[in-house]
């Protein structure tokens, strides 16, 4: 095939080949060589990390496999149920229903029935048939209030993650399928974006202790500025951020790098500086306070307006309901959104993660029961936040007295977040989290926007399957009667037992007549309350 002179030639190229190869195999394992050598010399006589100077070059394999074990333990070694924050089980549930995807499982529950604490939903003899369910009630928040009181259906909303904490994709695809769902999308306290306005779907207008977005020169509230954010018709409410559930007594915390010129322009501080909110608002001190403001922002805005809390001390419960009832129902809160001690965040100090505040188990009937004994569970709707991303949590909420739930993470798991636990760095690996165009370019809105609103649709659905099992027409219609709760010898009681349901305190079974004057709606704004509706009857 190939003459003498070819195969000669093909010899010293190849032989010429073999030669450099080894010749630069041996360079590299030189300067390899003189690299280890540098390192050992480099760990052995720094001072700060022991590892490394008790064990040169090997002691640095712990920090690479600290890192990797971060993303590698949820595939290869954890649990389905034991995960923390968000189990594989939790999660897949939402990724399913993101997806549309066909969301049974198959054989049996790899769900522990006898842990104490854990929940149990009572199904009836005769459940709801399919033709005789019916449409989840619509509430309306702020009525005879506000001048533009606010009506839903959805009882599952998205709660609030500010812009610059998440990133313009992740907000454009969550404005979009709020739009698509017809679930309002809660701005977080890092102001009004024009990517939350662009869906028009329903928002929830967040003020947090920095007032970012409607702070004037000084960082106080600006009337103007209020007033130019609630002429938007999408802006439906307004909360007032007093505390969040990953970080009680402390205020936003967005790292420098991810304050760009665009986030800064819209929050009203310096590009590439932390933003630091203050630890609390510093215009509100106590509840007469509070109150003020919310009667304030509601007049120049004529939205429903509310505040959110974790709670803690419940003292200031009782104070609010006999403040309430002294100055007037016009005073009180439109909405109260309780955020769970196991909430998220973008960045928060562990201390407060780990240690502060009630989780919602606790915090929601408490908060439901004072409502009730001051006859204010009318007047002040309750919404619920913290861990309730699949359907029994949701449902579970609507059982103790919620009138809505919000999710924060619930959405970020269906925008395709992976838990990689970088929120509060730039590097957030699906584009949620960071303002990196590199990393942003992973999350395409059009696509992702599907998946907000399946994730919602489904969800809510599945409550409704919930309520129907326990024989109730609708979501709503679900009531504590319809939970048992374990104790701890791993036997399920009724919630009741633990967490009965109030009645008002006679003293206020006829709410507060004062101040008259000052309501300028309904004609039933501040006639008598009746007791605390039951909700539907319940077939057995
Ligand atoms: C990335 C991120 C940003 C958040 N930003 C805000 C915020 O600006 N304001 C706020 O009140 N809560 C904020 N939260 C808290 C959520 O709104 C919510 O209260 C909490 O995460 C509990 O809901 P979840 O368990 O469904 O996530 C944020 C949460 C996350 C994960």
């Amino acid at each position: 095939m190939f003459d003498d002179q070819t195969l000669t030639t093909l010899k010293t190229i190849a032989s010429t080949f073999i030669e450099y190869s080894a010749l630069l195999f041996l360079v590299v394992l030189g300067l390899g060589a003189i690299y280890l050598v540098f390192i050992y010399i480099s760990d052995i006589t720094q001072t700060q990390h022991a590892i490394r100077r008790n064990y040169p070059i090997i002691g640095r394999f712990r920090y690479i496999f600290e890192h990797l074990g971060e993303f590698f333990r949820q595939y290869f070694f954890a649990m389905d149920r034991e995960e923390l924050p968000f189990n594989r089980s939790q999660r897949s549930w939402v990724y399913r229903a993101a997806k549309n995807i066909d969301n049974t499982i198959a054989f049996g529950s790899t769900r522990s029935l006898n842990q104490a604490n854990e929940v149990l939903f009572m199904n009836c003899l005769f459940p709801t048939l399919s033709q005789d369910a019916a449409p989840t009630n619509a509430v309306t928040i702020g009525e005879g209030f506000a001048k533009h009181p606010y009506t839903s259906s959805a009882i599952f909303n998205i709660s609030g993650m500010s812009f610059g904490a998440i990133s313009k994709p992740a907000i454009r695809a969550l404005s979009a399928g709020a739009k698509e769902a017809g679930i309002w999308l809660n701005t977080g306290e890092g102001g009004l974006s024009p990517y939350h306005l662009e869906s028009g779907c329903d928002i929830v207008f967040q003020i947090g202790t920095a007032k970012y977005g409607v702070r004037d020169a000084e960082g106080n509230l600006s009337d103007e500025k209020l007033k130019v954010i609630g002429a938007h018709p999408e802006v439906r409410m307004i909360e007032i951020k007093l505390s969040q559930g990953a970080k009680p007594g402390k205020g936003g915390i967005l790292p420098g790098g991810k304050v760009t010129a665009e986030v800064a322009k819209i929050r009203g501080i310096e590009v590439g500086k932390d933003s630091i909110s203050p630890n609390g608002h510093p215009d509100i001190h106590n509840i007469d306070e509070l109150l003020d403001m919310v009667v304030r922002i509601r007049d120049i805005t004529g939205k429903p307006v509310g505040f959110k809390v974790v709670i803690g001390f419940s003292e200031w419960l009782d104070e609010l309901g006999e403040i309430i009832h002294k100055r007037g129902l016009k005073y009180a809160p439109d909405f109260i959104t309780i955020d769970s001690a196991d909430g998220g965040t973008g960045a928060a100090p562990q201390s407060l993660m780990d240690y502060v505040g009630l989780p919602i188990r606790r915090s929601l009937p408490l908060v439901v029961d004072k409502l009730n004994e001051y006859n204010l569970r009318k007047r002040i709707k309750v919404i619920a936040s913290g861990k309730m991303i699949n359907p029994a949590e949701a449902a579970w909420a609507l059982c103790v007295g919620a009138d809505f739930i919000v999710s924060a993470r619930g959405f970020m798991f269906a925008l395709g977040c992976i838990q990689a636990l970088q929120c509060n760095k730039n590097t957030c690996p699906t584009g949620i989290t960071t303002h990196d165009p590199e990393l942003q370019r992973g999350l395409v809105p059009e696509n992702k926007a599907t998946r907000v609103k399946n994730y919602a649709l489904n969800l809510m659905h599945e409550v409704g399957v919930i309520a129907h099992s326990c024989g109730v027409k609708e979501a709503r219609a679900l009531t504590r009667e319809h939970v048992y709760l374990i104790d701890n010898r791993g036997s399920p009681e009724p919630l009741t037992d633990r967490f009965p349901e109030k009645t008002p305190k006679p003293q206020y079974l006829i709410a507060s007549t004062a101040d008259d004057s000052d309501i300028n709606q309904s004609s039933d704004t501040h006639s008598a309350i009746p007791i605390t509706a039951s909700k539907d009857a319940r077939p057995r």
